[in-house]
């Protein structure tokens, strides 16, 4: 049975290009790029390769690439690693309570730690109140850190502004770019990004790989959080030649197609909010239905389960929001804090829309999910 994916917020599938590219280095090419001979060099090469495909996604050098395990490491590394030094002076930090909890939780780690962890507060369209933000900056504010495309609402946040303000104050901004690379166009230097993250799951790579860019020149506010071999000077492990290579390949893919890809998914998107709205009555959109990027769609079937019904449908996969909060029973922490009730947020959905499945396809995963809507309302019954 074919099976109608819209969850590419979770993941998505390798592109074949992005295969291809990276089987020799599992095959023949399977050296390690830290090793001086000839299948060391070879797979220096790609690793450098790569890094140069990652920098031209996010408008940065190839040398302020460094290469981790995926988007929760590299925020991890940000994050904890502007608090490794220096513990005893009175320090705070501030995180976005929409952000996934790859920053969340480290959030909560250093507020164990004595870290004076503030909030920064959202507005209803689920973009970060810069006014807030700027209340809670001070000297002693080591980094700030946000999301730029938000992963359940797809709310954009406002990442040059946060910079200004954090770098009046000397804090450091660190983005999380997780569900940002490859939809909207990215420049670090133009935006004054300190660190940012990249997932390779999210944009058609291999899962387990990702990076995190660091500016230059506040690399020395930065400690490494784990230590070993030194491949890279934040993050030692012997470098996955093959997932890298995978990571830089989807950067090149996302790169390419990035402004066609938006035009194709407002039209799916348009489709999908039409048979929504028509289909079950009362649905609507949460958070901005303008603001945000039009991959993700989240809207409140009034009266059906989110969790029922995404767990009921067999020919299609969505979600109600990110896939590390979906076992929880609670609604979710984004569709609250922009203050949907709570019982909205439990008759939500979130689809995610790849700008390259046709159209009819989504057409069908659409009907789908109103056919069964209907039926968990009673609605189809009563008719
Ligand atoms: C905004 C955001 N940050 C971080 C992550 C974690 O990324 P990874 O799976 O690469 O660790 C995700 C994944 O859902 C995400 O959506």
């Amino acid at each position: 049975m074919k099976i109608i994916y819209l969850d590419g917020c979770a993941t998505t599938a390798v592109d074949d290009e992005v295969l291809d590219a990276m089987l020799p280095y599992l095959r023949e090419d399977f050296g390690n790029p830290s090793s001086p001979h000839v299948l060391g060099k070879r797979a220096r090469r790609a690793v450098d390769a790569a890094a140069a495909s990652v920098a031209a996604l996010v408008g940065a050098d190839p040398e302020t690439i460094v290469f981790t395990s995926g988007a929760t490491e590299s925020n991890n590394i940000a994050l904890l690693g502007a608090f490794a030094h220096d513990d005893r002076a009175p320090v705070n930090g501030v995180f976005c309570p929409i952000d996934h909890k790859s920053s969340l939780a480290v959030g909560r780690a250093l507020a164990g730690r004595g870290v004076d962890v503030r909030t920064v507060p959202i507005r209803p369209d689920g973009r970060v109140d810069l006014t807030g933000l700027a209340g809670l900056l001070d000297l002693h504010t080591r980094v700030a850190t946000v999301a730029w495309v938000n992963s359940e609402i797809g709310a954009v946040q406002p990442i040059a502004e946060a910079a200004a303000l954090c770098h009046e104050a000397g804090a450091l901004l660190h983005v999380d770019a997780a569900q940002a690379a490859g939809r909207i166009p990215i420049d670090v230097r133009a935006a004054e990004i300190d660190t940012l993250s990249v997932s390779g799951h999210k944009i058609h790579g291999p899962k387990g790989v990702g990076a995190l860019y660091v500016r230059p020149e506040i690399r020395h506010r930065l400690r490494p959080i784990m230590f070993g071999g030194g491949q890279y000077a934040l993050r030692s492990g012997t470098v996955p030649t093959h997932l890298v290579v995978g990571l830089g390949a989807a950067c090149e893919l996302a790169l390419r197609r990035r402004n066609d890809d938006w035009s194709r998914v407002r039209r799916l998107r348009a489709t999908a909010l039409d048979m929504l709205t028509t289909g079950i009555e009362g649905a609507r959109v949460n958070g901005d239905p303008h603001g945000g990027v039009p991959h993700v769609l989240n809207v409140v079937l009034p009266g059906v389960r989110g969790e029922s019904l995404v767990s009921s449908l067999h020919g299609v996969a969505l979600s109600t929001g990110s896939a590390c909060n979906s076992d929880s029973q609670e609604p979710s922490y984004v569709l609250t804090a922009i203050g949907v009730s709570p019982e909205d947020a439990n008759s939500s959905i979130r689809i995610c829309l790849d700008p390259r499945m046709p159209h009819e396809d989504l057409v069908r995963g659409i009907e789908l999910v109103v056919e069964r809507a209907r039926g968990l309302t009673g609605a189809a019954a009563a008719r």
